[in-house]
């Protein structure tokens, strides 16, 4: 079994086809069908039609009216207002729709491909090199794998790309302190948890720190390892090479924590692109793109400029020679364009970050590397905000750790789960387990659920908060149909056309009828949040639903069955748009 046609397509097949017959020239115009409270659909796109063809929008609607036919698919429709139709689906019809993606075994649920998949590289999850998390890098992580799951289950094929900030000046002063330090790293891999490997990196980060500051000689001898450094020289790379492995360690107990995958091949840094930076900037220089300008390599603007009017230059390389997090970038785009044949290039980051990529992606598309066939865009997240709504730091003003942050949601979030876990017959572990999908799926949730670009406020409390647009809202809504299902004995879910669906019944199955387009949309347009409203949505007709319909003391067996079906395909809908924002629902809760 593969795709499932929507019954909003279905019925948009249907309007069309006694549009173009009632109006010729509309043939293939949208007939603007939307889900409505009227009615099942109203579709409002006559009134501009007829519009445009001088006829009276009413008689055009009636017209069309008497050329639909009714019956299988639609059940009744009528010209309402001006000139729009209120549609209502046939119960019948609905059931049917959803036994087709109930049935579908490619655990799909019946969702299509998009029409025109592509190659899209995706940069997110880029925390730096001996430095902590903030939770900033928690967004690019959250929305990062969140993207990414989506547009793979369009179809899309997704190449993942973490561009840590492993390279740049601070590592000679890093690298020069260890070399004369040899041992302020050693332990065995196994032995290092990712806490102690970031307190290691803090610790040598702020006495190295110390040093630069205050003693000259230092000083002169780190500024030289920079060059070294960019060289190649291997025995400074070899000492590098131990920042960036005990970084790793740090990161992926992050990443872990946050419930993600995070592979090490998919890591390509800043030094990642050493061996491109010259080529990126002759390329650039000999094009004419860039121009030497106080010694350094700059590419100028029209519409750039600073608070005084004077252009500012996205700088290439600077006047010492080096390169910047500029020419990393553009020489990624080489790699992703050229070697990894990407028709879309997306940067999960910091919305403080845009001027940057405005002008990096510029910057290429004068360079010939960017083109009409591929599109470069930065989906910008706003700041993440403390409960005062200003930026969230510690009270003294240090950013929040992340993995304090995660511990604690973890708490939290346990502390709910145990107090209904012996109602529910939670195992110890089970607890354990559950606390920390819910911990995490909550801050997840948080992020995900609200527009990107939006700054938004972190507020445990809210978060794990039982009632409201939170993921454990979510989640319970999920193991309550699980909960359902075990007690339902011997009755199995199973479809039944022939019955009379209630109203809240039928505002369920449209939804879910839905679920297909949603996901298409939230890919192509890259809105997760818009896939958390839908499920919230989900949920709450789920509760309308209980509260009016009864499921296992239904009226007959046949109604208990098709009951079940629908509670089913529910939470099975749930669970798959949940596992589409990274987020887990546990069968049990
Ligand atoms: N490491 C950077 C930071 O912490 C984010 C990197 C974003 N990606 C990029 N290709 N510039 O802000």
């Amino acid at each position: 079994m593969a795709s499932v046609t929507s019954l909003r397509d279905s019925v948009q097949q249907h309007l069309s086809s006694a549009l173009s017959a009632a109006l010729p020239e509309a043939a293939g115009a949208d007939p603007l069908l939307r889900r409505s409270d009227r009615a099942d659909y109203q579709a409002n796109g006559i009134l501009a039609l007829a519009k445009k063809a001088k006829a009276n929008p009413r008689e055009l609607a009636t017209q069309v009216v008497s050329g639909i036919v009714t019956g299988e698919v639609i059940a009744d429709v009528e010209v309402s207002g001006p000139g729009f139709l209120n549609i209502t689906v046939a119960d019948k019809a609905i059931t049917e729709n959803l036994a087709a993606r109930y049935a579908d075994d490619t655990g799909r649920l019946g969702v299509p491909y998009a029409a025109h998949p592509g190659t899209t590289v995706i940069d997110y999850a880029q925390p730096n090199v001996a430095k902590e998390m903030h939770v900033g890098h928690l967004r690019s992580a959250v929305i990062g794998d969140a993207m990414v799951r989506l547009l793979e289950f369009t179809g899309e094929n997704v190449v993942r790309r973490h561009h840590i900030g492993d390279w740049g000046t601070q590592f000679g002063m890093l690298i020069q302190y260890l070399d004369e330090h040899p041992h302020e790293l050693d332990h065995k891999e196994s032995e290092v948890s990712g806490e102690e490997a970031m307190s290691n990196l803090d610790r040598l980060y702020k006495t190295a720190r110390k040093l630069f500051d205050s003693d000259e000689e230092f000083k002169t001898r780190a500024r030289r390892r920079v060059v070294d450094l960019q060289a190649g020289d291997p025995r400074t790379l070899a000492i590098w090479q131990k920042f960036v492995d005990e970084s790793k360690i740090y990161f992926f107990s992050v990443f872990d924590k946050l419930d993600m995958e995070v592979r090490d091949p998919d890591i390509v840094g800043e030094s990642g692109y050493n061996d491109m930076l010259a080529e990126t900037c002759r390329l650039l220089e000999e094009s004419g793109v860039a121009v030497r300008s106080e010694g350094a390599l700059c590419v100028f603007f029209d519409d750039i400029k600073g608070p005084e009017g004077n252009p500012v230059p996205l700088i290439v390389q600077k006047s010492d020679g080096g390169y910047g997090y500029a020419a990393t970038d553009l020489s990624a785009i080489r790699d992703r364009v050229f070697n990894l044949k990407a028709t879309t290039l997306l940067y999960v980051v910091d919305a403080r970050q845009a001027l940057h990529f405005r002008m990096v992606f510029e910057t290429a598309r004068r360079a010939g590397w960017l083109n009409d066939d591929v599109t470069a865009v930065q989906l910008a997240f706003g700041t993440v905000l403390g409960k005062d709504g200003k930026p969230f730091k510690t009270r003294a003003g240090e950013t929040v750790k992340l993995e304090g942050l995660l511990d604690e949601a973890v708490e939290r979030a346990t502390a709910v789960v145990r107090e209904k876990a012996e109602k529910v017959g939670l195992t110890e572990d089970e607890i354990v387990e559950n606390g920390r999908y819910v911990g995490v799926g909550a801050v997840k949730y948080a992020d995900l659920s609200t527009s990107a670009v939006r700054d938004y406020k972190f507020d445990l409390d809210q978060m794990v908060s039982l009632n409201g647009d939170t993921s454990v809202y979510l989640q319970y809504a999920y193991a309550r149909v699980q909960s359902i299902l075990r007690k339902a004995g011997e009755a199995r879910p199973a479809a039944h056309p022939e019955l009379a669906l209630a109203p809240a019944e039928r505002a369920l199955g449209l939804h879910l009828d839905q679920f297909a387009e949603t996901v298409l949309e939230v890919a192509a347009a890259r809105e997760p949040h818009k896939m958390a409203a839908y499920l919230y949505q989900l949920a709450s007709l789920l509760t309308s639903f209980y509260d009016q319909c009864p499921v296992l003391k239904a009226d007959s067996p046949a109604q208990v069955e098709n009951r079940l079906f629908l509670v089913d395909l529910t939470a099975r809908t749930l669970h798959e748009g949940m596992a589409l924002l990274g987020i887990r629902t546990p069968g049990k809760l």
